[in-house]
């Protein structure tokens, strides 16, 4: 099998890359074809150095020649590279929207995608799943919930209940009141997962969850009102389905985001090896989310199905993470800009018709938040 990574400098790649090795001390068939990043020189060369992939992609920075490895830099070169290099498989680790156009062309030159990166199906909605259905692509699921989701579903009846579940983020236990004191480092020390910059702060605000809820609520075709969110602490359950009868499935396993790769990169086999939790030592608990403490949650919901104001909403967020991560609000403003952005384009009449759209859109929510701060 021909692999294709995007993104692969990142937290997912660089994980990616560790499965990787497993598989092929296992005998797993795979060639690793294609990689592509942003701006981590440093890594990208250690990347090429040691895996010597046919393509290599940068998109921001420049970037010397390789021997064995074509070169390919400037914005559009990961496009480049995923027509070149023509992967069986591409797993699309790139973080935030400018992702989707990876994962469209990821579907276009493959016949499976591992989805890692969750803005696709956030911004791109049904209209993405549709493209992938018309050129015949499988897009198998990475975020840790979805890939349970998929698991949990395979060859069974439509659930009438699907619980998503969170670890509470790095704030769970912070008085409400005091939130607009936290420091990044606050936000940053996340008690379960070791993730991206972003994703770590989205979890603290709940954000990540809300953009997981509308990534759930396409990729499984569910109403608004199947779908609810409960707190696990530690991370070990990671989605639930319920019956009409009263049946639910829990999907339990370690927090390691090793697993669901893995699982996308091998399906329908399991190859990958962990060892099994040890059940004894935790009680299975949730706990309700509160509202209040997660507002940015609560608004996920009331946009659900809204492919406009979802665009809007992960534009706005990604743009406020980044300004609170560089000291320029505090940490309670991410949420404010959120709604704000909400606020602001609710009633502008914008259609969302060609996957163009989505990119001119989320362009113009960034330029917005940038002009409410700066
Ligand atoms: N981390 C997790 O545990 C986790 C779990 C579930 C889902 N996800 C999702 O997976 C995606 C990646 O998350 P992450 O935590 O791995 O993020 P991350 O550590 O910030 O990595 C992001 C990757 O995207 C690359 N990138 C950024 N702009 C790019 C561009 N224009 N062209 C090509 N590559 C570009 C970065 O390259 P440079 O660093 O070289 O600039 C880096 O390799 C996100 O959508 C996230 O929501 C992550």
């Amino acid at each position: 099998m021909r692999i294709a990574i995007t993104g692969v400098t990142g937290s997912i790649g660089t994980q990616a890359l560790e499965v990787l090795e497993f598989l092929r001390e296992k005998d797993y068939e795979f060639e690793l074809v294609g990689v592509s990043a942003g701006s981590n020189k440093e890594k990208m060369i250690e990347i090429i150095k040691k895996w010597k992939p046919e393509y290599a992609a940068l998109e921001n920075v420049e970037l010397e020649s390789f021997n064995k490895t074509k070169i390919l830099t400037g914005i559009d070169s990961t496009i480049e590279m995923l027509e070149k290099s023509k992967p069986d498989f591409v797993l699309v680790a790139t973080g935030g929207a400018i992702g989707i156009k990876h994962t469209l062309k990821a579907i276009e030159v493959s016949k499976r995608i591992g989805l890692a990166n969750k803005e696709s199906i956030v911004c791109g909605g049904n209209m993405l799943l549709e493209y992938a259905k018309e050129n015949n692509t499988e897009i198998i699921p990475v975020d840790s919930e979805h890939s349970a989701l998929f698991q949990l579903k395979l060859g069974d009846i439509k659930p009438s209940k699907i619980i998503i579940t969170a670890s509470g983020g790095a704030l769970r236990d912070w008085p409400i009141d005091k939130l607009n004191e936290v420091t990044v480092k606050d936000v940053l020390n996340h008690p379960v997962w070791s993730m991206g910059k972003r994703i770590t702060v989205d979890s603290a605000t709940m954000v990540n969850k809300g953009l997981e809820v509308i990534e759930a609520y396409h990729l499984f075709n569910l109403k608004k009102e199947d779908i609810d969110v409960l707190i696990n602490r530690n991370s070990h359950i990671h989605a639930i389905v319920g019956y009409p009868d009263g049946v639910m499935k829990f999907h339990y396993g370690v927090p390691s985001m090793k697993i669901p790769i893995a699982y996308s990169i091998t399906y329908p086999e399991r190859i990958y090896e962990y060892e099994f939790p040890d059940l004894t030592l935790e009680p299975i608990k949730f706990e309700r989310v509160d509202y209040n403490r997660y507002p940015a949650l609560k608004l996920a919901f009331d946009i659900l199905g809204n492919q406009l104001l979802q665009i809007v909403y992960n534009a706005a967020d990604e743009v406020a993470v980044q300004l609170f991560l560089e000291g320029k609000i505090k940490y309670t403003e991410i949420y404010k800009l959120i709604y704000q952005s909400i606020d602001e384009f609710i009633n502008k009449n914008i259609e969302i018709n060609e996957f163009s759209d989505i990119i001119l859109t989320d362009e113009k929510v960034k330029n917005f938040v940038k002009g409410m701060v700066l």
